[in-house]
């Protein structure tokens, strides 16, 4: 039966009302007042109501967690103000030498701290205006942020709209939130578990998983992790407003946003240590990854005044746990191929218990490392997660060592594991990699790479039909996909008609794939999907960065030595020269949309006063990704003054003499939608 529309609208405010209490109490006060599958099923009967009437369809609607459209990259934006990091603490004399600097730097200060525990996730910044969440930035440089608002919008924890309450003065105007993005212990081994059922590669930690997911261009799969935002600081443009870390903390709470019950107010080193020592076991029973704990100075006054050294505030620390160790049987060393080509040996170990999670295996980096520490099969060894983080062999017991161990030969064992590919390894280098790009394996994971949904996308081209179509010698390199003919294909055990017809179909929609994509799918170590979109925006065809020195990938922001190193090495090397040389002959042409053929192309901007919804180097920020300019005084080149509030005369005036184009903030928004 369909609602009449008034009786819909009424209907939705109700159930949206109820699913955001819901969501409060259970994120912030954890109290469940309904049952998850009642809760499920309220948002499922919202999303019919709003499908049938799409115009009450609101941007703060519950509803709108299930994740947008793809990006093409993330907007890099300032920062209101540096997100910092801490430096760490190990000890008591540590934590005592931190005290006594400060008391140094400032006479008569009265010890009060707020301490938290330290949560090991990713930094994420909210902004919210008038209350209502507007953005959100990764830490980036701490200058400079991504902005992964779509991505953050997918997590339940972030609320839309900070609640009316007690610290309403709070929701006016601009409030940042600063927090961790965290995913519980329990969630990732369930999701390791499912990606094992399906025969997918597990994933590290929750921290990796969790920052990963952030970094997908694809919002649906980032709705599809089960991320948290759990807050630890709050920003607004007048520093009074919040007196001290604590008050900051529950204020937050009663603006519904979730922050740690476990933080305290403690008055000495003393209470600081005892703290320490009843979390040090307590936190394996948190539902979160830890490493430690956050000791700041209470008071925000102090704490400001205190000021930065280097990339930290001098009033805070990170009091970090030793690493927790176990020992472990070495039951094998297996090399893995990546799909560069490098050879890297992992230890298999009888599984084994270290900072609450179970550890079979560990990456030995290469040959050096292992011949350093010697490591055999059938070597007892201590293994420890550094911050609860990926498990490294620390030392082997060698008083435990079988007679009959031998010392591991990685080119014996290259030959052993992989007795259909040539293995080389470069002078002064400690990696052995495939020679050639010839491997058969090699070229099946860098086929399926190159086929992937993030990079060209071509449908059907799994591992399956990859497996089939190299072995069948059909594929002998990435660009001899193109040539696929649907009279070969058919010879294959695999396909029929249809699923011939339309793996031809697919591959030829391909042919001009997005510059940035492609990039990526060439597979050059290091060369990520972010890189691939900074190396598409600056050289903008593959000529071009085919011919790039040395220092154009070193200005790159974000791409360092090592970086650049490995893209010159992919142009340098003849068999990946030959290979574009074949992609252009099949007639793949990659394209680039670059940021100058954007909507603003060719104009420039000028702001006089305060705008009501960004800071004016957001608003330069944003025209700037837009291929329009942005400039900071009027001149008789500027196409548009933006005129906001509390406006000065000489900006106006000069505007006027010159004929310059005045316009309101709407107009600007206008424009950047
Ligand atoms: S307070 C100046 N509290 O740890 C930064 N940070 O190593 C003050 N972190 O950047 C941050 N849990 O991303 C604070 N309870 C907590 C935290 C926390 C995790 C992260 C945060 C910060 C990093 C510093």
């Amino acid at each position: 039966m369909k609602l009449s529309k008034a009786k819909a609208a009424e209907r939705i405010k109700t159930l949206r009302k109820l699913i955001n209490e819901y969501r409060y109490n259970y994120h912030v006060l954890d109290v469940s007042i309904m049952s998850e599958g009642a809760a499920d099923s309220l948002k499922h009967e919202l999303t019919q109501l709003e499908d049938q009437y799409p115009d009450l369809i609101t941007p703060d609607s519950p509803t709108g967690r299930v994740g947008g459209k793809a990006l093409a990259g993330f907007a890099k934006i300032a920062h209101s103000q540096r997100m910092l990091s801490l430096n760490d603490v190990f000890n008591r004399d540590e934590v005592e030498a931190w005290v006594d600097r400060i008391k140094k730097l400032m006479p008569g200060f009265k010890e009060e701290y707020f301490v938290d525990i330290k949560m090991d996730g990713l930094a994420c910044a909210l902004i919210y205006q008038d209350g209502q969440f507007t953005r959100a930035l990764t830490r980036g440089d701490g200058y400079i942020g991504e902005d992964v608002t779509s991505n953050v919008q997918t997590i339940d924890s972030v609320p839309f709209k900070l609640r009316q309450s007690d610290y309403a003065s709070l929701t006016k105007g601009r409030t940042e939130i600063r927090g961790e993005i965290i995913i519980y212990k329990q969630d990732f081994r369930a999701l390791n578990d499912n990606q094992i059922k399906e025969g997918k590669q597990v994933f590290a930690n929750p921290r990796n998983l969790a920052a990963g997911s952030i970094r997908q261009l694809d919002p649906k799969l980032t709705a599809s992790r089960p991320l948290r935002f759990r807050a630890y600081d709050l920003i607004r443009s007048d520093d009074s407003e919040i007196s001290s870390n604590s008050y900051a903390y529950e204020a937050l709470r009663s603006l519904g946003v979730a922050a740690n019950r476990q933080a305290r107010i403690l008055l000495s080193v003393d209470e600081i240590m005892d703290f320490a020592k009843e979390w040090d076991d307590k936190r394996k029973r948190l539902p979160f990854n830890t490493d430690g704990l956050v000791v700041k100075v209470n008071d925000r006054l102090v704490f400001k005044e205190l000021g930065v050294a280097g990339k930290a505030p001098r009033a805070a620390i990170a009091y970090k746990y030793a690493a927790e160790e176990a020992t472990t049987i070495v039951k094998d060393i297996v090399l893995s191929i990546g799909r560069t080509g490098a050879a890297t040996p992992v230890a298999v170990f009888d599984p084994v218990l270290v900072a609450g999670t179970t550890v079979q295996h560990a990456s030995l980096h290469n040959a050096d490392e292992i011949a350093r520490k010697d490591i055999r099969v059938g070597d007892t060894v201590i293994i420890f997660k550094a911050g609860d983080i990926i498990p490294q062999v620390s030392k082997v017991l060698h008083e435990l060592r079988p007679k009959s161990s031998k010392k591991f030969d990685m080119a014996k064992e290259l030959k052993r594991q992989y007795p259909e590919l040539d293995f080389i390894r470069v002078k002064g280098e400690a990696v052995y990699r495939v020679k050639g790009a010839s491997g058969k394996l090699l070229l099946k994971a860098a086929a399926v790479h190159f086929a992937s949904k993030a990079a060209i996308d071509i449908d059907t081209l799994g591992e399956k039909n990859v497996a089939a179509l190299v072995d069948a010698k059909l594929v002998r390199n990435l660009a001899d996909i193109y040539t696929l003919k649907k009279e070969d294909i058919l010879k294959l055990d695999r396909f029929a008609d249809v699923s011939a017809d339309k793996l031809v179909k697919a591959i030829a929609a391909k042919k001009r794939p997005q510059l940035a994509r492609f990039i990526y799918g060439l597979g050059i170590r290091h060369v990520g999907q972010q890189t691939a979109i900074d190396l598409a925006e600056t050289f903008g065809s593959l000529h071009k960065l085919a011919s790039a020195t040395f220092d154009e990938l070193n200005d790159i922001e974000g791409i360092g030595i090592v970086v650049a190193e490995s893209i010159l090495g992919w142009f340098a090397d003849q068999d990946n020269e030959r290979l574009l040389a074949d992609f252009e002959r099949v007639g793949v042409t990659p394209v680039h949309t670059s940021r100058a053929q954007g909507r603003l192309h060719g104009l420039n901007f000028a702001i006089t006063g305060s705008l009501k919804s960004m800071g004016r180097d957001i608003a330069a920020e944003k025209i700037r990704s837009l291929g329009g300019t942005f400039q900071s005084s009027v001149g008789r080149d500027t196409h548009y003054l933006v005129v906001g509030e509390n406006v000065g005369e000489s900006k106006l005036n000069r505007a006027k003499q010159m004929g310059v184009r005045q316009i309101g903030e709407n107009k600007l928004l206008d424009m950047l939608q």
